[in-house]
């Protein structure tokens, strides 16, 4: 018997004990998803969260950026790495801050925080691939959508852990791991976590759907919604496929060409696009580093 909404809904009540998304995520990820949001907004917001602001300024000053005079405010460090760049930076490393500090065994948060920014810079790099006018959302959606699994880590990790030890064992992903072994669907309770945190309807889609393929199934009639969706899946694959960071489970199927071409991408053009993921890879990888040291 699967779960009823009604246990997703008590799972959420659990949440309610254990610690939140830092606020300045919350805002952050809606401001970004906000066009109407300027420089002047972000900076500020930015500012009033001390430790973001400190770890802002430690990517800023690092050697990654061979920046050669100190970098003392968030002002000068949207001079030096560009703004773009920054409202990343500090989204990455806002929602990295609830990862930190906690003991893990088989579940390694790591990779499983590298595979998040993996899927946030891919489905980013695609959406300018194919000229999506905001990239900012597809990012922030490819960052969050695996809330979920993080959500059943933390209400218990024992369970969660043989959750995903079955899916290694079995080569396959871990929905179908979750589905046979009657265990909280990541995509499902993450959907609800993040409806209780108020975060926007396109975190809210991403997160319940990036495992349904099949735009029907997930009755949102809008087009934009959709797309996003289709974004991140596309996203998810290859960073699988390509095995940058670790999600918990190895099984990895290509984009199909149905998909790839809702998305935008002649199926002919995927080796070129996935190349291009793996240089911004790269330089993401600077900055987790120096994230995570
Ligand atoms: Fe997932
Ligand atoms: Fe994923």
């Amino acid at each position: 018997m699967s779960l009823t909404v009604k246990d997703y809904l008590e799972k959420v009540e659990k949440v309610r004990d254990l610690p939140t998304l830092p606020v300045i995520f919350t805002e952050l990820a809606n401001m970004l998803s906000d066009t109407n949001s300027s420089v002047h907004d972000v900076e500020h917001l930015m500012e009033s969260d001390q430790s973001l602001t400190m770890r802002v300024l430690k990517v800023a000053n690092s050697a990654y950026y061979r920046v050669s005079d100190r970098v003392t405010n968030i002002g000068e460090a949207v001079n030096y790495l560009g703004f773009d760049k920054l409202k990343k930076v500090a989204l990455s490393s806002s929602i990295l801050s609830i990862f930190k500090g906690r003991t893990v065994t088989a579940f390694d948060i790591n990779s499983f925080w590298k595979h998040g920014v993996g899927v946030a810079v891919a489905s980013g790099t695609i959406a300018k691939y194919v000229g999506m006018e905001e990239h900012e959302t597809p990012y922030v959606c490819g960052l969050v959508h695996d809330i979920g699994k993080i959500v059943n880590y933390m209400l218990d990790a024992e369970t969660f852990i043989e959750v995903a030890q079955y899916a290694l064992d079995n080569k396959i992903d871990l929905v179908a791991a979750e589905k046979s072994q009657d265990y909280p669907r990541h995509d499902v309770l993450g959907y609800y976590v993040c409806k209780h945190w108020k975060l926007s309807k396109y975190i809210l889609a991403t997160v319940g759907h990036h495992h349904q393929e099949n735009v029907d199934a997930r009755a949102i009639k809008s087009e934009q919604l959709n797309r996003v969706i289709d974004v991140v899946i596309v996203a998810n694959k290859i960073t699988h496929d390509r095995k940058f960071g670790f999600s918990g489970h190895s099984s990895s199927t290509l984009p199909s060409p149905e998909i790839l071409e809702r998305v935008g991408i002649p199926p002919a053009d995927l080796p070129r696009v996935v190349e291009m993921i793996e240089q911004e890879w790269k330089s993401a990888e600077g900055i987790l580093k120096v994230l995570e040291s």
